[in-house]
């Protein structure tokens, strides 16, 4: 798939800009802090619904604005969909399709899918393992849209039944009080089950398939390091669950669901002393691992990029097994690699479909890649920046189009 036209609406540093994109490689250049990666990001936005930088939407809307707009047509098999996003300051986000409002802005999810590989990728590695679930996460919702509806759920019912929790614990602690009624405690136990069992289920069928795709990124980057595995990781799960060679099953979901409940039902003495929920796919983890050792804490600073690395490239395999390619997102990381792994990434972004990279000079990309430059300016003082798109001559290729 591609993306033929980008438009933005105070989005960032971006002011109001119409873009059109082409196939192949394009690399928006420009000193630091003009506005490129605020480009990427806007594209990952609307394929995740998220920022690959801050967890939050206030930042992304342009200071001084009410509101955000992004929107981009994508071209999927020769079939086009215009999606358009609005991001509101203070009420909720509103979506569009083909122009026509939708019920709930996770409906555009799946329309564009976009692989992107940034700077901040280092914590894939070295960070929590939130960063492992949000990468778990977004790649199965990339797979499966439906997976988005899903995981609302298990949020919103992870937040009642820790809130619960929290007030039971506390009743059940004080002797004069009300005694705690445990018996909605089990209502919550049962739906916490059902969505978390089907998000474990795309989870560990997503590391099954996503495994030989990372030992083969690892290894085309890294070809004399240790073998690069990873491991679903889950103090609930029974071992066998665990093995990334394991096949999923078709009834998996309602296995694990029942697992879930049996597990929860263990557990529920101790969750209630310490107030918190202690089983479920919010306390699980992507293990890592370089030989016999995890990377993290192990991993050279090296290693840990070549996996990084290995993963996005991994996920971009993966996707593009399904039939089309995901637009690939490069973020300021040729300049990072050294010359195996600047090659290693170079051989995927020359047959991908669509590659849209960011880059201070054009020393930094890979002449291989023959990219089409598009510089990025800013105009304007101190907070009032505003980027645009110029051609070589200083003219803007991108006239700013009237209100629409
Ligand atoms: N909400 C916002 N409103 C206005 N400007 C913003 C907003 N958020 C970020 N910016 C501005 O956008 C600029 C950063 O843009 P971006 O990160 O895209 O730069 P870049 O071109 O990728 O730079 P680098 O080469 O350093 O990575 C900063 O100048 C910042 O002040
Ligand atoms: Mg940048």
């Amino acid at each position: 798939m591609h993306v033929r036209a980008l438009s933005l609406r105070d989005f960032r540093s971006w002011e109001q800009t119409e873009l059109e994109l082409s196939t192949g490689r394009t690399v928006f250049l420009g000193s630091n802090g003009n506005g490129k990666t605020n480009l990427v990001e806007a594209l990952g936005y609307l394929a995740t619904l998220g920022s690959h930088r801050v967890s939050t939407d206030a930042p992304l809307i342009r200071l001084g604005a009410q509101r955000s707009r992004i929107g981009a047509t994508v071209v999927n098999s020769g079939r086009e969909l215009r999606i358009d996003l609005e991001l509101n300051q203070g009420s909720a986000n509103r979506a569009q399709i083909n122009r026509s409002p939708v019920r709930r802005p996770r409906e555009i999810l799946g329309i564009l899918q976009t692989v992107l590989f940034a700077p901040e990728d280092l914590a894939l590695v070295r960070g929590d393992p939130s960063e492992r679930r949000r990468f778990l996460d977004e790649l199965c919702t990339a797979r499966l849209p439906r997976l988005a509806g899903v995981r609302s759920d298990y949020d919103r019912v992870l937040r009642q039944r820790s809130a619960l929790l929290k007030t039971a614990g506390r009743q059940a602690r004080s002797r004069s009080g009300t005694p705690a009624d445990l018996s909605t405690l089990d209502v919550w136990d049962g739906h916490l089950a059902a969505h978390g069992g089907e998000l474990l289920a795309q989870r560990l069928r997503l590391v099954h398939e996503l495994h030989p795709h990372l030992e083969q990124a690892y290894r085309s980057i890294a070809p004399e390091s240790r073998t690069a595995a990873i491991r679903y990781r889950s103090a609930s799960l029974p071992p066998e669950f665990l093995d990334a060679d394991r096949a999923p099953q078709p009834d998996d979901a309602p296995v694990l669901e029942s697992i879930m409940l049996r597990e929860l039902t263990a557990a529920r003495g101790k969750e209630l002393e310490r107030g918190v929920c202690l089983v479920g796919p919010h306390r699980d983890d992507l293990e890592l691992l370089l030989g016999s050792a995890p990377a993290k804490g192990f991993a050279s600073h090296g290693e840990s990029w070549s996996f990084a690395l290995a993963l996005r490239l991994a996920a971009f395999e993966l996707l593009r097994g399904a039939g089309t390619d995901p637009v690939l997102l490069l973020d300021d990381v040729f300049a990072e690699l050294d010359r195996r792994r600047r090659a290693a990434l170079a051989a995927v972004a020359a047959t991908a479909e669509q590659v849209l990279i960011t880059a201070a000079v054009p020393e930094d990309v890979p002449p291989e890649l023959e990219a089409t430059p598009l510089r990025v300016e800013t105009t304007g003082e101190a907070d009032e920046r505003i980027s645009h798109i110029v051609d070589q001559s200083g003219a803007a290729l991108a006239p700013l189009s009237e209100d629409p």
